[in-house]
């Protein structure tokens, strides 16, 4: 039997090592608050370097994530719901109370590069800075320019409604020590220039990572399948390393259409929350994009296993039952002679990368929410059949679309998906 006097020194190790490792995480957890600064006059910011930063905002999506629907850009609010709860953006105008006004460019740069806010908090990785980081000082300091040169709105954000204990901030501290690799990459000299621009817009500003690959458990990225695709909101975000492996194989020239039109006659048009990253696209300088196209070339895996195909059944009586909705309610601008497809570089279904998908989501959640009315371009709409359909009807039609425009195996347990994608239980 030990005796007390034997177990003493393990105590005093243990004790000692607990110490140090609350005194590790205490030093990890902290960080130091950045002094305020009165908000800079407007006038006293440099117009050259706010205009390049309205670029840089563009092809970061800020505005997308941080207005809230009907608000003033950039006030956030808006609702961002995770596995972990709801989390809403911040006021990122120069409003020194509720916005940024008090930051100065060296906090602002500590945001994007390390995820700390000015009084030296942690901010949840729901904000993308994992990826901000790859962004160059030139165009962390432009961006900063453009926002603070921006009327100041007053708005304070909801309060998150997060699951215990992701509630407490401190605990972004470990999750950073795995998943940040804070500052820009090196650039590889033995590549262009324009693919070097790339990779710093795709990894870095463009955040496309962010949803267009598979998570782990714990809702970061999954090491090693960057781009390797994912789900966003219910969505499927298709892989971007076998684009030239698709049905009609993508070219850079399609890529560059797509992501400045939302549209590739070859492969469909960009909706649910893709189509936010082509509008904000279609404002930046074509070369950001051609580079952009240029290194996700350079990142296509070579034709491997195909995907394995599964014996799913056919139900005929299914089809037959789509085919007759399909006539009804999308004939007039899917089907063949419709006035729709006369348009030139119109997707047709046969090459829609949603029916081509492994899953049936991409096109389930087109039927549900159609695409938004966009004034300017008024072929571009597709009314919403969500409240038109029941479950069972959605599911027929999708049916019918794999069977008739597609030479793959049939989608399995297509009902479900449609009650989950309904329901929003499908994200993730
Ligand atoms: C995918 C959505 C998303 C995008 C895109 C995004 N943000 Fe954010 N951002 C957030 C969220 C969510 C928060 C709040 C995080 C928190 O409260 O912990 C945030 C917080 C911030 C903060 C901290 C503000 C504060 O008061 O604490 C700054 C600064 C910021 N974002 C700047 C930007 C800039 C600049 C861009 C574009 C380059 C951008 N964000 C794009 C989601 C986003
Ligand atoms: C008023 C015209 C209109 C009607 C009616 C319509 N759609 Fe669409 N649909 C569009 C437009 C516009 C697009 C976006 C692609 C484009 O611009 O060609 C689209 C895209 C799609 C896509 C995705 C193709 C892609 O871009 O990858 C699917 C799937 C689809 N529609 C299915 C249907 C189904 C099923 C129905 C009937 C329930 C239907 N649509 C009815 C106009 C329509
Ligand atoms: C907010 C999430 C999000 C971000 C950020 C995002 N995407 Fe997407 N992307 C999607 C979703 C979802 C789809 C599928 C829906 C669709 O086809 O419209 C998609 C579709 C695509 C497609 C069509 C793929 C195919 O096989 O049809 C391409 C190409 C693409 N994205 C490229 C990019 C690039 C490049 C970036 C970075 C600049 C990016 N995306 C950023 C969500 C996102």
């Amino acid at each position: 039997m030990l005796s007390r006097n034997r177990w003493k020194p393990i105590l005093i190790a243990a004790a000692a090592l607990a110490a140090v490792g609350a005194a590790v995480a205490a030093c990890l957890m902290y960080e130091p608050a950045i002094a305020p600064i009165q908000p800079p006059a407007p006038a006293s910011i440099d117009r050259e370097l706010a205009l390049r930063g309205a670029r840089v905002v563009a092809l970061g999506d800020c505005a997308v994530c941080h207005t809230a629907p009907g608000g003033k850009p950039y006030a956030g609010g808006l609702p961002l719901s995770t596995p972990f709860g709801t989390l809403y953006t911040t006021n990122i105008t120069p409003d020194a109370q509720t916005g940024i006004g008090s930051w100065s460019l060296d906090a602002f740069r500590r945001a994007l590069r390390r995820g700390i806010a000015r009084d030296g908090h942690q901010l949840y990785p729901a904000f993308p800075y994992v990826h901000y980081t790859r962004m160059s000082d030139d165009d962390i300091a432009a961006a900063y320019a453009f926002l603070m040169r921006r009327d100041p709105v007053v708005a304070k954000a909801p309060d998150n409604d997060l699951i215990f204990p992701l509630n407490f901030r401190q605990l972004v501290a470990f999750w950073n020590v795995l998943f940040l690799r804070p500052g820009p990459d090196a650039p590889d000299p033995a590549q262009s220039v324009a693919w070097n621009r790339g990779r710093e817009l795709v990894t870095g500003l463009g955040h496309c990572a962010a949803c267009h690959s598979p998570l782990n458990p714990i809702g970061a990225e999954s090491w090693g399948k960057a781009l390797h695709g994912g789900v966003v909101d219910g969505w499927e975000a298709p892989s971007l390393v076998r684009l030239s492996r698709a049905r009609v194989p993508w070219t850079e020239a399609d890529l560059v259409t797509y992501l400045r039109t939302g549209m590739s006659a070859r492969h469909g048009a960009a909706a649910g929350p893709m189509l936010p990253v082509t509008q904000e696209l279609a404002t930046v300088p074509l070369q950001d994009v051609q580079a952009m196209a240029t290194y996700l070339f350079s990142l296509q895996q070579p034709a491997g296993d195909p995907a394995p195909s599964h014996a799913a059944e056919v139900d005929r009586q299914a089809i037959a039952r789509g085919a007759v909705l399909f006539r009804g309610a999308c004939a007039s601008c899917h089907g063949e002679k419709a006035p729709m497809q006369s348009v030139g570089g119109r997707p047709g279904l046969a090459t829609s990368s949603a029916v081509q998908a492994a899953t049936p989501r991409n096109v389930i959640q087109m039927m549900l929410l159609g695409v938004p009315w966009q004034g300017e371009q008024p072929m571009h709409y597709m009314p919403a059949f969500g409240a038109t359909f029941d479950d069972a009807q959605l599911a027929d039609l999708a049916m019918y679309l794999r069977a008739t425009y597609s030479t793959l195996s049939p989608w399995q347990d297509v009902p479900q998906a449609v009650a989950a994608i309904r329901k929003g239980d499908a994200t993730r």
